[in-house]
């Protein structure tokens, strides 16, 4: 008689071990049948008085681990369903939640550069002119008076398209002018800005690839102090309000009389640093009045019109305003490189 009774409240044990009520249907369903006024555990309380007297103290204590084993199942899967409703509403309900932040790229130093170079020019009348980085050997060379024995011209420094002594990767954005020159009338004020390619051996200091931002002014009676004061506005503007500028005579075969201009180094306040070689000067660019030969070359009066052209890296100037002391920095796309840059241009 009692071996059946014990099976009996064994088996109610099991059945509360093995259920796992997962809504809040089946846990109310559960807390009626186990632990509700009329639950099934109660009735075997009273089973106790047909247990013979030696095992009545064991029955008890398996009755009360069964009443046990039911509070403890309820109110672990009680603080189950709440947390999973807990989390339900933190991820796809909380409309106050923060949202996600999008990854905001950043612009090229380059880019911000170039942008500023145009920019200023912009402000005093210049307008962009683009064109192509492919280019005939006539626009890049011959347009702008370099003689056919030119070194420029070899196929050291010139990237020339595969069985093509005509077409090449235009080694500087003065073949704008060419472009420009040809197609338009002065007045002309323009910027060209744009990648320009030279068969250099990649080092910490050149590539094979850089950018240029050309200018040309052609129109009546423009002279060199028209230049000059024109660099110099651009030089105070890019660098500095306290920027002096140094003109050296040079050579291009474009321009005549021709000039390299310096700015005062704006690292080091002119006073002498590794940046400009303890000269206080740092070379930015080439200039000089467009050759009369380049003009009548293409198609402008050059006893009725004169220009001033300058031609300047822009690599460089990045690298100098940024403290940027290897030019491949630029070319790599390294996220961590290039993340540093922000800017409104
Ligand atoms: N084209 C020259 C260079 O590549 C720069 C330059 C442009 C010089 C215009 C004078 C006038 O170095």
């Amino acid at each position: 008689m009692s071996a059946e009774i014990f099976e009996k409240v064994n088996q109610v044990l099991q059945d509360i071990e093995i259920s796992s009520p997962s809504n809040t249907e089946e846990l109310e369903a559960f807390r009626i049948k186990y632990l509700g006024s009329k639950n099934s555990i109660k009735p075997l309380f009273g089973e106790i008085r047909n247990i013979e007297n030696e095992r009545k103290k064991e029955f008890g204590q398996l009755v009360n681990a069964v009443k046990q084993a039911a509070e403890q199942k309820f109110s672990s899967a009680q603080d189950a369903l709440e947390s999973q409703s807990e989390s339900a509403s933190a991820s796809d309900l909380d409309l106050s939640a923060p949202a996600e932040p999008f990854a905001l790229g950043s612009r090229h130093p380059i880019s911000i550069t170039q942008n500023r170079i145009v920019d200023i020019f912009s402000r005093i009348g210049f307008t962009v002119s683009e064109n192509r980085e492919i280019e005939d050997d006539w626009h890049n060379f011959t347009a702008m008076n370099t003689p056919e024995d030119h070194p420029a011209r070899d196929m050291q420094d010139t990237f020339y398209l595969q069985n093509s002594t005509e077409m090449l990767l235009r080694t500087h954005t003065s073949s704008v002018q060419a472009r420009v020159m040809t197609k338009t009338q002065p007045p002309i004020r323009i910027i060209a800005p744009g990648r320009v390619y030279r068969n250099e051996t990649i080092s910490a200091r050149a590539h094979c690839q850089f950018h240029q931002v050309e200018g040309l002014y052609v129109d009546e009676n423009v002279s060199f102090a028209d230049m000059k004061q024109t660099l110099l506005y651009f030089a105070q503007e890019m660098f500095g309000q306290g920027t002096k500028i140094r003109l050296r005579p040079s050579y291009f075969p474009f321009t005549e009389p021709s000039a390299e201009m310096d700015v005062s180094c704006f690292i080091c306040n002119a006073e002498g640093c590794n940046v400009c070689k303890y000269t206080g000067w740092v070379e930015i660019l080439g200039c000089g009045m467009v050759d009369p030969e380049v003009l009548d070359r293409c198609g402008i009066d050059s006893k009725k019109y004169t220009g001033f052209a300058f031609g300047m890296g822009v690599e460089r100037q990045a690298m100098l305003l940024y403290g940027i002391n290897d030019i491949r920095l630029l070319f790599e796309n390294d996220v961590r490189f290039l993340k540093q840059f922000t800017s409104a241009l």
